[in-house]
């Protein structure tokens, strides 16, 4: 076994992996909501149709959407595999020290969250990616183009015109902010990102990460339901 793959199974190793992924997930998400508001303009889809053609057919966002789909797996992959060894850690000793204890409760809860979260992911792919990628949206003209694009706007309109999926939504959103709130601080923690200067300053901007993203998320569906 080389060093390298000796270090991607040992219990630091797997934790890098998470802070490493769960960092590049973080990164998509602000990308993610910028984009999405867009959604907010009343221009009939006109924003939110040509930001969603340039996304998909940028040949270098395209390479980098397929690390996305990667890394989540990955990331998913991953968490569970650690949080297994954490609870085998807490359950081989009866006296677990209390350090263990809460870090395996902490483990069980972000996997919790990671669970309710990936199964969203499935719903939500499926609900919009799935349906452009099989080109199954109606075409529509937007300025920027000279050429009909699909009509991504639609399905996500249709959506958030039904008060089930808005709760949805917006519950899956208090689990994402849920799931960063230990995430963001926790990934800068493994990498050793930790100074006694500039930890304040670290775990302030990852609560307002893991409040602001969420919520502007969450905003969209409200926003398209009640004001739209
Ligand atoms: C109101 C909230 C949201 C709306 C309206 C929304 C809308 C969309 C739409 C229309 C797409 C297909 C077009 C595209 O690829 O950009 C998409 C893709 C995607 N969404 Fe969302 N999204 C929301 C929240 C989220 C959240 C919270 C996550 C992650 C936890 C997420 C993860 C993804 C991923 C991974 C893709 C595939 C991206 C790619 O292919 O590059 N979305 N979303």
């Amino acid at each position: 076994m080389s060093w390298f793959t000796k270090f991607l199974s040992s219990s630091i190793g797997q934790k890098v992996i998470m802070s490493l992924t769960g960092i590049f997930l973080m990164l998509f998400l602000i990308v993610h909501l910028l984009g999405n508001l867009q959604l907010l303009k009343d221009d009939g889809g006109e924003a939110f149709n040509t930001y969603a053609f340039f996304m998909t057919h940028n040949p270098v966002i395209k390479t980098i959407s397929y690390s996305l789909y990667a890394f989540i797996l990955w990331h998913a992959i991953q968490g569970i595999l650690l949080w297994r060894k954490n609870k085998a850690a807490a359950g081989n000793s009866r006296y677990a020290v209390s350090h263990i204890r809460t870090e395996e409760r902490s483990s069980r809860n972000m996997a919790w969250f990671g669970i309710v979260i990936f199964v969203f992911l499935v719903l939500h792919l499926w609900q919009f990616w799935l349906q452009m990628k099989l080109g199954a949206l109606p075409p529509v003209e937007v300025e920027a183009y000279s050429h009909p694009v699909q009509n991504l706007y639609l399905p996500v309109a249709e959506a958030f015109l039904n008060p089930l999926y808005v709760l949805f939504y917006v519950f899956c959103m208090v689990v994402v902010g849920l799931h960063l709130w230990h995430g963001f601080w926790s990934s800068f923690q493994t990498l050793g990102i930790n100074h006694p200067r500039y930890n304040p300053l670290i775990k302030t901007i990852g609560y307002l990460y893991a409040v602001g993203v969420p919520a502007g998320f969450a905003l969209i569906p409200l926003w398209m339901y009640f004001v739209r």
